[in-house]
């Protein structure tokens, strides 16, 4: 469907949010932006008693439901409470699984959704207050400074199958779970990230306001689409020269799946090897994890000649790179574990519908894939600073 919105509107996030200030201001609404890095809402509007948070949704696709859940749980959460109404409203439309959420909401739901056309608000559910009314306000916007800085992730390696995809989306969940709002970027034409996390995912926080994972094709992919993430997951195809050259250069951070099979390990080396030397090419400056998945433990004799084997292997490269570091899996590794090795079975069972819950599920009260997801999370952290991000 077609945006209803003239292109002006739509080209950049700041057009839109102009325009839909403008809409409300008609309307007799007093608007305010929201201060720079403000999770939760983009615009406050007041009216007389009324004070309005307003989620503005620049996205080339439609509204997913955990999009519309995280601002319900913001409207919930203590910062949330101050106001009496919130106001989500977007470019282009609303997909199944949020019409079904709205309509499952009642009368006295906070929240009001609503398209911005080019001179009205279409109502999605209780938008006729604000729908009408002539004045031509603007905002005092100072959005052009006002995207956060995000920082990129690429899941990388020039081998395929060795778990990039089972990585970008569980460690998109633990980093969720830590707190930051997630955008996948699938760059790989085989799309499995997207057909696995389906429309995304909120992950509630019972003290605190919620995430979500969203996900974006590499079509529609744009970051004021997710101003609200601030970590930004790229699942590369393994054929570097596929993936968009802008967004090689962009990546802050690139973790390199690879496995400690024995056989495997002198090629697994030379396949890094290359891996950095391709990256390289185009971007000189992000960070390179090496992590062990899909591993077995083999025992403690076994073990400490395979770590050395791998340790030598890789040292080369650190002596000519210093952002490259090689993760001691001994210290942080992904298990093999069977929830990861069928993750992927719905694509095959279901592939109408293969959308599946990440593998975060307890087994016997523990969960690999959650505990070591985790750790890599915590790992990076601490390494890799993303803790800047955190604002509180
Ligand atoms: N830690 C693990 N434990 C068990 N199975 C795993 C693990 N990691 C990945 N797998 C399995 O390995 C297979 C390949 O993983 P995945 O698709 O994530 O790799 P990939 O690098 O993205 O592959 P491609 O190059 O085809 O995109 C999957 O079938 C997955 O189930
Ligand atoms: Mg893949």
């Amino acid at each position: 469907m077609p945006s209803p919105l003239e292109p002006q509107f739509i080209q950049d996030f700041t057009h839109f949010e102009q325009h839909v200030a403008k809409l409300i201001s008609r309307a007799g609404w007093t608007i305010e932006t929201a201060k720079t890095n403000q999770p939760g809402y983009d615009l406050v509007a007041k009216k007389e008693n009324l004070l309005v948070a307003v989620q503005v949704k620049w996205l080339k696709n439609n509204v997913t439901a955990p999009q519309l859940l995280s601002f319900a749980n913001f409207l919930d959460s203590n910062e949330g409470k101050q106001f009496n109404l919130g106001w989500f409203i977007t470019t282009k439309g609303f997909g199944g699984p949020a019409l079904s959420l709205i309509r499952s909401w009642n009368k006295d739901t906070k929240i009001r959704c609503g398209i911005a056309h080019e001179n009205k608000l279409v109502n999605i559910n209780g938008f006729e207050d604000i729908a009408s009314g002539n004045n031509n306000g603007t905002t005092n916007s100072d959005n052009e400074n006002n995207t956060s800085k995000k920082l990129y992730f690429g899941i990388f390696t020039c081998k395929g199958g060795v778990g990039k995809t089972t990585v970008a989306g569980h460690l998109a969940g633990a980093l969720a779970l830590q707190g930051f709002n997630v955008a996948l970027v699938d760059l790989d034409p085989e799309q499995n990230l997207q057909k696995l996390v389906g429309d995304g995912v909120f992950v509630p926080n019972p003290n605190g306001v919620g995430t979500t994972i969203q996900v974006f094709d590499e079509s529609v992919w744009h970051e004021d689409a997710a101003r609200d993430c601030q970590i930004v997951i790229c699942d590369c195809s393994p054929a570097l020269e596929r993936n968009p050259k802008k967004l090689v250069e962009r990546l802050d951070y690139c973790i390199i799946p690879t496995t400690l099979n024995p056989l495997g390990i002198n090629k697994h080396g030379k396949v890094i090897q290359q891996t950095v030397q391709e990256i390289r090419q185009i971007n000189k400056n992000a960070h390179l994890f090496v992590v062990v998945n899909n591993f077995k433990d083999p025992g403690v004799r076994r073990f400490k000649l395979l770590k050395q084997v791998y340790a030598t292997a890789y040292d080369e490269i650190s002596k000519i790179d210093n952002k490259f570091h090689c993760i001691d899996p001994e210290e942080v590794c992904i298990r093999a574990s069977d929830l990861l090795y069928y993750w992927g079975i719905h694509i095959l069972e279901n592939p109408d519908n293969p959308a599946s819950r990440l593998a975060f599920d307890l087994i016997g009260g523990r969960c690999y894939p959650r505990e070591d997801f985790i750790s890599l999370a915590d790992y990076i952290e601490r390494k890799a600073g993303i803790g800047i991000l955190r604002t509180s």
